[in-house]
């Protein structure tokens, strides 16, 4: 197989509470790039059980990013999506490179040290070894761009050097299988746009997460109209009027982070929103902000919902997907098991 030149591969957790970051940071631009790539975009269901999951919830939630993909504009029958657990290959190669990549890689990964929090004994070997399965959801497509938040950043950069330490240690196998001089492709991190890193509606300090637990820090895919408007209201501002400058913008967290998330919804930069902005009250931007939220969210709202309620639609789809990604992998897989020296 000859490595493709634009294949993009991303992934998102089955894990709940889909909310703005994973919007604005990967979902949009999933569907931006459908124009220019080949996209496979993938319910990373393995990663998701690295902690405890409840089956039926799993079920449920990975039909729910699924449904997101979708009522967000990801053609599924042009491009790819799919569950990771329907093919195997992610967790065969992932195998292979837990022997390629070296502990101390993997000790340096900052969000193993966030995760497993104090308690890092009895967090699963699964969650430690987390980032080589997701080199191999990348590369056993050889995908070539990979569009995510900031937080993936690390992540990208082992896949980087497990995709070089592969290609170095069987390099010359991978010649005398007349793959060229490199077989796994150095991935580029598309990690880009004013929505990099969206942070709490409540604490400018801190990223948007699923697992915040206060609701009120950030917008669920899920959430109405009405209450995407009050979180938008209530959300936390200083007293200050809004910066003109680019400049003052960067130190002050919670103005930057609401016209990060108002230049991402309007297709436009930050200093775009300063001029419309900038010298005003948060009560002038905040009123504006909620509109364009629901104007933008509530249709993939509507779609989900639309979606969730036929769940054997959303599972044939996924089940296709994973057939038309399955036949990729096992060519990836076939010819890795020939560079190592696996009689098959
Ligand atoms: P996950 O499921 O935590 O998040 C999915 C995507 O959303 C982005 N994101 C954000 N972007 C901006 N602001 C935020 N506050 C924010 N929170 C989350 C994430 O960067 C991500 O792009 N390890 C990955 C899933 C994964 C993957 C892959 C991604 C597994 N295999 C292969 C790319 C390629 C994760 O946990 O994402």
């Amino acid at each position: 197989m000859s490595q493709p030149s634009n294949r993009v591969f991303s992934g998102v957790q089955p894990t709940g509470n889909l909310h703005l970051g994973n919007y604005l940071g990967a979902i949009k631009r999933f569907v931006s790039l459908q124009e220019s790539h080949e996209c496979i975009y993938c319910v990373v269901d393995l990663h998701a059980i690295t902690v405890a999951q409840d089956p039926q919830e799993l079920a449920t939630n990975t039909r729910e990013v699924a449904s997101a993909f979708i009522a967000a504009g990801v053609n599924p029958k042009e491009h790819i999506i799919f569950n990771q657990s329907q093919v195997s290959g992610h967790a065969e190669l992932a195998w292979i490179f837990n022997c390629v990549a070296r502990m101390g890689w993997l000790n340096r990964m900052t969000q193993f040290k966030e995760k497993a929090g104090k308690n890092r004994e009895n967090a699963s070997v699964g969650l430690f070894s987390y980032p080589t399965l997701m080199a191999s959801d990348i590369l056993l497509y050889r995908a070539t761009h990979v569009p995510v938040g900031d937080d993936q950043k690390q992540h990208l950069e082992l896949t980087r050097d497990i995709s070089a330490k592969f290609n170095n240690d069987f390099g010359e196998q991978i010649r005398n299988l007349q793959h060229g001089d490199a077989y796994f492709p150095m991935t580029e991190p598309l990690i880009e746009g004013p929505a990099t890193r969206i942070m709490s509606l409540r604490d400018g300090s801190k990223k948007m997460s699923k697992s915040d637990p206060s609701d009120l820090s950030r917008i669920n895919l899920t959430d109405d109209a009405d209450t995407i408007a009050k979180k938008i209201r209530k959300a936390k501002s200083d007293s200050d009027a809004l910066p003109e400058t680019m400049e003052d913008l960067k130190t002050r967290a919670e103005a930057n982070n609401l016209i990060g998330i108002y230049a991402a919804l309007a297709e436009t930069t930050k200093e775009d929103v300063l001029k419309e902005f900038g010298g005003k009250e948060f009560s002038v931007l905040k009123p504006a902000l909620a509109d364009l939220a629901v104007e933008k969210l509530s249709p993939i709202n509507n779609e989900m919902k639309r979606l969730l309620d036929a769940p054997g639609d959303v599972d044939a789809i996924l089940r296709d997907g994973s057939d038309r990604a399955r036949v990729i992998a096992e060519e990836t897989i076939k010819e890795v098991k020939d560079i190592i020296g696996f009689i098959s």
